[in-house]
């Protein structure tokens, strides 16, 4: 099965539901799970259920630009996915280079600025080559960042950064008493990007694996019960109107059924400040 054509950037007859802006997900991560379940279950091998994925891979960076999305991450291999036997290991590694060179052009023609997100050690440097191809091909489009996440793990990310912190603390770049959140977020791998607002899971688990980790602490989280190759730009529209749905907090809370006046709450933390409590 070779499936080398990227689908159409408009597909007639389907139009995205019209959100308001501010009930849009800026920043949308995905997991493309359950390709290996996809083609076992029709009596292929797993790899095949991989192929297929670029597919809908492609379909779902359409349907984010259509809708309006700014930033999309796909979770492509992950470091923990080294474990895999090393034919899927190997066929991942030669199909990720073979995607980002057939599909780069059809991205770039669609104002799409690719991104790699993850780590070296281990990582083909064939497939390095062609991430570093892809992003400076499309280093000056504006339209979708499209963060291509491979040999990547949060966990990792995070220890690859607090190195990078210790390192220029010993150096004497850097305070130790100055760092902050603002502070990781510049070491990590991709300083800029935004925060994580609806974190998508397909294949019928319910779990974040590792994924962006740091980003994705206030994400909406949506599991789909559809393998990957079963899910397309509607599905991603449908999770976004989900995610409209949601009222999210950071935290914060509203009380909606008042029943004593302020400062009448029987607590007698009430009056205390944050500063009460330090040491
Ligand atoms: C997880 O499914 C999927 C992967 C490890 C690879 C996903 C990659 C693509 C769909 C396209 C590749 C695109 C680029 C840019 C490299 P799984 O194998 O864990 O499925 P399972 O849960 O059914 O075993």
């Amino acid at each position: 099965m070779t499936i080398d054509a990227a689908p159409p950037l408009h597909r007639p007859g389907l139009t995205p539901p019209s959100l308001p802006p501010t009930s849009l997900p800026q920043h949308v991560a995905v997991v493309m799970d359950g390709n290996g379940r996809w083609a076992n279950a029709r009596g292929l091998p797993r790899t095949e259920g991989h192929r297929v994925g670029e597919a809908n891979l492609l379909d779902v960076v359409a349907g984010a630009i259509e809708i309006g999305v700014s930033e999309l991450s796909a979770y492509a291999f992950s470091t923990e996915n080294w474990r895999r036997s090393p034919g899927e290991v190997r066929f991942i590694m030669s199909f990720a280079r073979k995607v980002l060179r057939t599909q780069r052009d059809v991205l770039h023609s669609w104002n799409v600025k690719m991104r790699w997100v993850g780590r070296t050690p281990r990582l083909w440097k064939s497939v390095l080559y062609e991430l570093r191809e892809a992003e400076r091909l499309t280093a000056h489009n504006t339209g979708l960042i499209l963060n291509l996440c491979i040999n990547y793990g949060g966990r990792a990310e995070i220890a690859d950064a607090t190195r990078a912190i210790a390192e220029d603390v010993a150096a004497g770049r850097l305070k130790a008493s100055s760092i902050s959140e603002k502070t990781i977020q510049r070491y990590l791998y991709s300083p800029t990007m935004r925060d994580v607002d609806l974190f998508i899971r397909t294949g019928d688990e319910q779990r974040t694996s590792n994924f962006l980790m740091w980003s994705s602490s206030y994400a909406e989280l949506y599991f789909s019960p559809l393998p990957w190759p079963d899910f397309n730009r509607s599905e991603l529209w449908r999770a976004c109107e989900v995610y409209a749905g949601r009222e999210r907090r950071y935290g914060g809370a509203v009380d909606k059924v008042l029943h004593e006046e302020p400062g009448q709450a029987g607590d007698p933390l009430d009056d205390e400040t944050p500063e009460d409590h330090e040491q």
